[in-house]
């Protein structure tokens, strides 16, 4: 995208002020904490810690930096598409898109602006591509060609001879386009309530000749044939899902996978580390995504076996280097990151 000089200021400003915040000053709060004495007890819960560092002096920059560089990206972001206008039709390409005309969105999903984006992902014909660039800056600029998802599926999918691939939540794409590109003989369908996003993951896919099928349902009843999917994935899906609705999630993947199938899906965990899991939970309220703590704190593993499937378990991902970890422990890291996690779970045979 070609843009103006003004754009690429703002662009700049902002991710220089993201980068500043994880590398400068989140191991600020971190000196704070570990300066703390007597040393706070270790906490299973590590909301119990807020009090305490809520009292930190970097704490007040940390937290509103977060949200204000967030609110200052997302005008940035807005400006530079607004003023690229429209997109022209998308050119033929073998990637389609399947819109449901009578899906009602969830209220719960409606009601909130997820990540501040005004107007969420799925409100206007530019909330796609508002998304797009947005994820680019959110991931500090430095997963421009979307290595982090090509890494989950080179370390988190088994290698195997899939027929039908089913990628929940797929927003713009960007995990369906290297399943596609890893299991070319596979159908792969991703799916999205977010028209807007469904659209250009299909103009992007055919880009890059890809024949990937988007289409428009609730992950909760996708409407396609029960036994008829061998590997059911998310990425970055199940924290924007309320608690009571992810049942019914591991239910429609569970009715989905025939015999033998996988699922695999990436998100955050608890590292154990009180002041990283509290920054993480409270990114929740920060970044608007309410859904972000009861997911944690809920018991996943157990919903996936209670929807019939086995061998749930979380693992590690680390997005910098080897991807999957064997165990759901993370290398130490000073800077701000997601701590970022694989739920494995199979259909048995
Ligand atoms: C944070 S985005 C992740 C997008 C993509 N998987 C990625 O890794 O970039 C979450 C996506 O889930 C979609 N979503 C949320 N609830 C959904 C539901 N019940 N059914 C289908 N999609 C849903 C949103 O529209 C959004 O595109």
């Amino acid at each position: 995208m070609a843009l103006s000089i003004d754009d690429r200021a703002s662009l700049d400003f902002v991710l220089s002020l993201r980068r500043h915040w994880a590398a400068t000053v989140y191991p600020r709060l971190r000196a704070d904490f570990d300066a703390i004495d007597p040393p706070p007890p270790p906490v299973n819960d590590a909301a119990g810690l807020a009090p305490l560092v809520h009292g930190l002096p970097t704490y007040p920059w940390f937290s509103w930096l977060e949200r204000g560089s967030q609110k200052m990206l997302w005008r940035a972001v807005s400006d530079a598409v607004t003023r690229e206008g429209p997109l022209p039709a998308a050119p033929d390409g073998p990637a389609s898109v399947e819109p449901d005309p009578d899906l009602v969105l969830p209220t719960w999903y409606t009601d909130w602006d997820i990540h501040l984006q005004p107007g969420g992902v799925w409100s206007h014909e530019l909330a796609g591509r508002v998304y797009e660039m947005g994820a680019r800056l959110v991931m500090l600029g430095e997963n421009d060609d979307y290595g982090f998802h090509r890494l989950f599926v080179e370390t988190a999918v088994p290698a195997h001879p899939y027929r039908r691939i089913v990628d929940m939540g797929c927003g713009f794409g960007k995990s369906a386009w290297p399943l596609k590109q890893a299991f070319p003989e596979a159908e792969v369908i991703g799916v999205d309530l977010a028209l807007p996003c469904l659209e250009l993951a299909a103009r992007r896919a055919s880009q890059r000749n890809l024949a990937v099928r988007f289409r428009q349902a609730d992950a909760v009843a996708t409407g396609m044939e029960a036994g008829s999917v061998d590997l059911v994935t998310s990425t970055m899906f199940v924290h924007e899902v309320p608690a009571d609705v992810l049942p019914a999630i591991f239910a429609e993947a569970s009715r989905l996978l025939a015999p033998g199938g996988v699922l695999r899906f990436l998100d955050f965990q608890r590292t154990g580390d009180g002041l990283r899991d509290l920054a993480m939970i409270e990114h929740g309220a920060r970044n608007n995504e309410p859904f972000l703590p009861p997911m944690i704190a809920a018991d996943l593993p157990a919903m996936a076996a209670a929807a019939g499937l086995v061998n749930a378990r979380w693992v590690a991902f680390d997005e910098r280097s080897v991807g999957r970890l064997d165990s759901l422990s993370w290398p130490r890291r000073d800077e701000w990151h997601f701590p970022w996690a694989v739920l494995e779970a199979e259909k048995p045979q």
